[in-house]
């Protein structure tokens, strides 16, 4: 079965929304592998982010990721990247389409609500860094 990483960012944990995106997200028939939160260092959160790294808009990025805590879903599903894709919507809430979770919940193209791997290459190193680093 195909897997996928939702991670729901610290504007959602403000909002109180990360009991409606689950709940989105399991009507759309993932199953919930594994679940955690974490407060990101800005080392971590850059890792995560590396192949952004030099773009204009890393810096507003890694402060916002590191500006409270984050929540990742490990998520399994046939055609898992493509179908959380669309159940995430576009980048910027503003063009997002109706009804994904950007367009309910994101407030801009920093702001908004959730991250989502966008290829079967970078879900495996996604969930590989968010649920396998070691614990201290
Ligand atoms: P995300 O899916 O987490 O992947 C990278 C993030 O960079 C993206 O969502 C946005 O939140 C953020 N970002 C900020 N500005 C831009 C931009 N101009 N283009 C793309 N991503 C941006």
């Amino acid at each position: 079965m195909d897997k996928t990483l939702l991670l729901i960012k610290p504007d959602g944990v403000e909002k109180r929304v990360v009991g409606k995106i689950i709940s989105m997200v399991e009507e759309n028939k993932f199953y919930i592998k594994d679940i955690k939160m974490k407060k990101w260092s800005r080392e971590e959160a850059e890792g995560f982010y590396y192949i952004h790294k030099g773009k204009p808009f890393f810096e507003r990025l890694i402060n916002f990721m590191t500006s409270g805590p984050v929540i990742g879903l490990l998520l399994e599903k046939e055609n898992a990247v493509n179908d959380l894709r669309k159940l995430v919507g576009k980048t910027n809430p503003k063009e997002a389409e109706p009804g994904t979770i950007r367009a309910l919940f994101g407030t801009n193209v920093t702001v908004n609500t959730v991250h989502a791997s966008d290829s079967e290459e970078s879900a495996a190193f996604e969930i590989n860094y968010f649920f396998n680093e070691q614990e201290s």
